[in-house]
């Protein structure tokens, strides 16, 4: 049987963006644990700042419509978002709220999320995971996974061949072998 499909995408545009990277780091490892893994941009995904009156006038923006649709296509989602002033930042919390517009927010029904971080930080965003799980499971009543990795001291968190150090791997490592496990109890 083909593995769990799994969006992996991060909440940042940053060119060299820490989040970015584990985004890229995480859909390497979930594709060796047998995942059929789409890594996407939110810069293919440009959308308006939410605006009710624009709502009103013109429905969802076309990329906030193909964002869900994307999302809606994949048994596990997980998100790698940036910690600003210990939550989520504006270009996350638009794009959720977004996806949230369409068919009363169904992307984010029948599906499992995982959320991880990277920041230089000491604390690796961890405050932004709490964050974005409150936005997702309270607000878009979405399953999200106790899982989750935070990258702290991003810039010095990988190896010469990519491969995240210390205790963190452990941790990421476990998060998508749980990631994958969720995912494939959808499929069913
Ligand atoms: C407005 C703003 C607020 C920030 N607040 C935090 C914070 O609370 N905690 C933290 O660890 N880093 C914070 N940062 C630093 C970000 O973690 C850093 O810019 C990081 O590189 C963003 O993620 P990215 O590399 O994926 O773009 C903040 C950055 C900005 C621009």
């Amino acid at each position: 049987m083909a593995g769990p499909k799994i969006l992996v995408f991060a909440g940042s545009l940053r060119t060299g963006s820490f989040n970015e990277t584990l985004a890229a780091y995480v859909a390497r490892k979930l594709t060796e644990l047998g995942a059929e893994v789409t890594h996407a941009s939110l810069r293919d995904y440009p959308m308006p700042l939410y605006d009710g009156d624009l709502e009103a006038r013109e429905g969802v923006p076309e990329r906030g419509q193909a964002f869900a649709l994307l999302m809606s296509q994949h048994l596990g989602i997980f998100i790698a978002g940036p910690e600003y002033n210990a939550g989520i930042t504006p270009l996350m919390k638009n794009t959720l709220d977004w996806v949230s517009r369409v068919d009363r927010g169904s992307a984010y029904k029948n599906r499992i999320f995982a959320l991880g971080a990277a920041s230089d930080g000491p604390r690796g965003g961890y405050r932004s995971l709490i964050h974005t799980r409150h936005v997702l499971e309270l607000g878009c009543a979405a399953m999200v996974q106790p899982e989750m990795v935070a990258v702290s001291g991003a810039s010095k968190a990988y190896d010469e061949n990519g491969e995240l150090i210390g205790p963190t791997a452990k941790v990421a490592a476990n998060t998508l072998s749980a990631l994958v496990a969720n995912a494939k109890r959808y499929a069913a």
